[in-house]
């Protein structure tokens, strides 16, 4: 064993569940595997708690590849206590409780990732909220702030308000001034993205979002994963100098646009997917996140919207939920 610090009743072998093949729910299946080994700059979490995200879907459909040297099981963040430190790993040890983002692996007992891409639980917070802050609050994070630059005063879009992503969105913009609209698919789900700081909540079945915000202004910024026909409405929506961040396209990539919408309007068009980007990017996000962030987390400013917890071997179950759209924030697996 390479690392230089662990605890010392670790076994060799571990519950997980893993993708059997691609394709619905029922494939995850439970399974037994050696446990991980952190490498240089690696912790290995004994992990409590599991978030369970769109994208984790998308893997177990096929269509979401683990990137070179990564898990091949499930999971994109996860909660716990660190169980074993690699060799150069100076600012975690064995028994501390972090919060983390992960390459893959999350459905498991144990699960290795990058120790700067690792968070302390935030103060206030217990395991199973704090494993549901690092997959959203990164890509929130690098997208609406670093990459479309919103500001104090500034009007942000977000759809799919009720959706983990939607819910960290909705409260962080709120919680630095922004003034902010969301989408929903139904009354209930608009009255939670009120209640979590949404000035006003659309009900997309029965408002069209472009008139709604076009009537403020236009939107400075809007964060969205929806794609197909909401990209040329998303361009009507934005006010001069907008910001679009494309962070999924659940009804599509492709679609005809005006283009000159976005020069004589001098729109910027943008997007990423966090999982690909280099392990020094996350640790800059996660760096960020802790001075930026944290501090919001810990006085009860932000806080993870939970809906429901399912049992590791119940991942199945968890991922019909997601699937089904009636969530409204995040769902958790309970590992340890
Ligand atoms: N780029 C990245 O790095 C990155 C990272 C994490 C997540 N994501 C993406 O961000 C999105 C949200 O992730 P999440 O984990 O927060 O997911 P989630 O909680 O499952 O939320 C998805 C939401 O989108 C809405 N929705 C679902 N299918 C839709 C459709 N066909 N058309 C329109 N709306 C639909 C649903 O709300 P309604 O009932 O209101 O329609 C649902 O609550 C996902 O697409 C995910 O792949 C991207």
């Amino acid at each position: 064993m390479t690392d230089t610090a662990r605890s010392p009743a670790l076994p060799d072998r571990m519950r997980c569940v893993e993708i059997a093949e691609p394709g619905g729910p029922r494939v995850l299946r439970p399974a037994e595997r050696a446990l991980p080994r952190p490498a240089a700059g690696e912790i290995l979490i004994h992990v409590a708690w599991a978030g369970v995200n769109r994208p984790d879907a998308l893997q177990r459909a096929g269509s979401y590849a683990p990137p070179p040297g990564a898990s091949d099981l499930p999971g994109l963040e996860a909660s716990g206590h660190v169980a074993a430190v690699g060799p150069e790993v100076h600012d975690w040890q064995v028994g501390d409780a972090v919060c983390a983002l992960l390459p893959g692996g999350g459905y498991a007992e144990y699960a290795v990732t990058p120790a700067a891409h690792a968070l302390p639980v935030p103060e206030g917070l217990g395991l199973r909220e704090a494993a549901c802050l690092p997959e959203t609050f990164f890509t929130v994070w690098s997208n609406v702030f670093e990459r479309a630059g919103l500001q104090a005063g500034e009007r942000f879009l977000v759809h799919g308000g009720s959706s983990g992503i939607g819910t960290t969105a909705i409260q962080l913009a709120a919680a630095r001034g922004a003034r902010v609209f969301a989408t929903a698919g139904s009354a209930e789900k608009c009255a939670v993205c009120e209640r979590l700081g949404a000035e006003r909540a659309i009900n997309y079945r029965e408002a069209d979002f472009v008139d709604v915000v076009r009537a403020e202004g236009g939107a400075n910024v809007i964060l969205d994963m929806v794609g197909a026909d909401y990209i040329p409405r998303n361009v009507r929506a934005l006010a001069d100098e907008g910001r679009l961040v494309q962070i999924a396209f659940l009804q599509g990539p492709k679609v005809e646009l005006d283009f000159a919408q976005v020069m004589v309007r001098r729109l910027t068009i943008t997007g990423s997917t966090l999982r690909p980007q280099s392990d020094l990017s996350k640790a800059r996000i996660a760096a960020a996140l802790r001075a930026e962030v944290w501090p919001l987390l810990a006085a009860g400013r932000v806080a993870p919207v939970m809906d429901s917890a399912f049992p590791l071997d119940e991942a199945a179950e968890a991922h019909a939920r997601m699937e089904s759209s009636a969530h409204i924030g995040k769902i958790v697996l309970s590992v340890g």
